[in-house]
């Protein structure tokens, strides 16, 4: 086999994986699944590299996949977040970088609720910095375990037909999956009140729906986004009844999509908002799916960047 690795130093987009690229990432977090089913989930590739998690957001499934996903690598890991970082203090992002660059860690996973934060990290450290979440802007590891899920549910994503329900405008993993998933190939129908539309939106080279029936209609994946209750209530729609009476992902709904679609959420979900309890937890749902992939596709991540090749073996 020859050698196959990532050229980048950061992963900071979807953007900037060309589709060999992410295959290269599937495949890769596929073949490492089968670590963490071992009774000793470990192999030694990343012994003696440090990874900072550098969290200025909650996060759950993000920060515990990036931790877990390291130490089963045999990485040795720090966090760091908001409250516990000299910020509080008024110390500035860069000047924390160059702070974090003098103990020359090798990655730096970053989650910011600015757009174009992990960027400028990356501008101002020679360790590879990899985005968790930027602002509105992009979480492309949210999109590559999407797409990890995708493929080992239907086979290939090209040509696929999949909607994505709710605050376009305003998320990050509707970016990244729009970018990832018509790069790959699927046909991409998003759908969401006016006011939760990008400008723009018909430049996307998606299809736009008002109307979730509609929208769901003979698609094969159904990926319904967290509502920002803590942002938007009674700004961007009049509440959270008319949210879910209008824009939510129930039985009667789903049931105009293909027979054998999924249903996917990145979480943490609002139920009974954005996706009822009975299409959350029934057959169709892949969620907890996702999150498993989480891991696997981190530790991809990681190993690429840190220079794995596609041929190296993981004993
Ligand atoms: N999907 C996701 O980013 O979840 P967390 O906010 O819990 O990390």
């Amino acid at each position: 086999m020859s050698l196959i690795g990532l050229s980048h130093k950061d992963l900071l987009s979807i953007d900037q994986l060309n589709v060999d690229e992410i295959n290269l990432i599937l495949d890769t977090a596929d073949s490492l699944k089968e670590i963490s089913k071992r009774e000793i989930k470990k192999v030694p590739t990343l012994r003696g590299k440090t990874i900072v998690n550098f969290f200025y957001e909650p996060s759950t499934r993000t920060k515990t996949s990036f931790e877990i996903a390291a130490k089963r690598l045999s990485a040795d890991t720090v966090s760091l977040s908001a409250s516990t970082s000299s910020m509080v203090k008024g110390e500035t992002l860069i000047d924390t970088a160059k702070n974090l660059q003098a103990m020359n860690p090798d990655l730096i996973v970053i989650r910011h609720s600015s757009s174009g934060a992990p960027h400028l990290l990356a501008r101002h450290v020679e360790a590879g910095v990899i985005n968790a979440g930027d602002g509105i802007n992009e979480h492309p590891t949210q999109a590559l375990l999407d797409m990890l899920t995708i493929r080992e549910k239907k086979g290939e994503i090209a040509g696929l037909r999949v909607a994505i329900i709710g605050d376009i405008a305003h998320s990050r993993v509707a970016r990244s999956n729009v970018i990832g998933l018509r790069k790959m190939g699927a046909h991409v129908t998003v759908c969401g009140p006016p006011t939760m539309m990008p400008m723009g939106v018909g430049e996307l080279g998606v299809d736009v729906q008002y109307d979730i029936r509609r929208a769901v209609e003979d698609k094969d994946v159904i990926m319904v986004l967290r509502i920002q209750l803590e942002r938007q209530a009674g700004s961007l729609f009049p509440g959270v009844r008319e949210y879910s009476r209008f824009f939510g992902l129930n039985r009667a709904v789903l049931s105009r999509a293909k027979p054998d679609a999924i249903v996917m959420h990145p979480g943490p979900m609002n139920r009974g908002v954005e996706i009822e309890p009975e299409v959350a937890d029934g057959p169709w749902s892949v969620i907890l799916e996702q999150v498993a992939n989480g891991v696997a596709v981190r530790m991809a991540v990681l190993y690429l960047l840190m220079g794995g090749s596609k041929s190296d073996d993981m004993d």
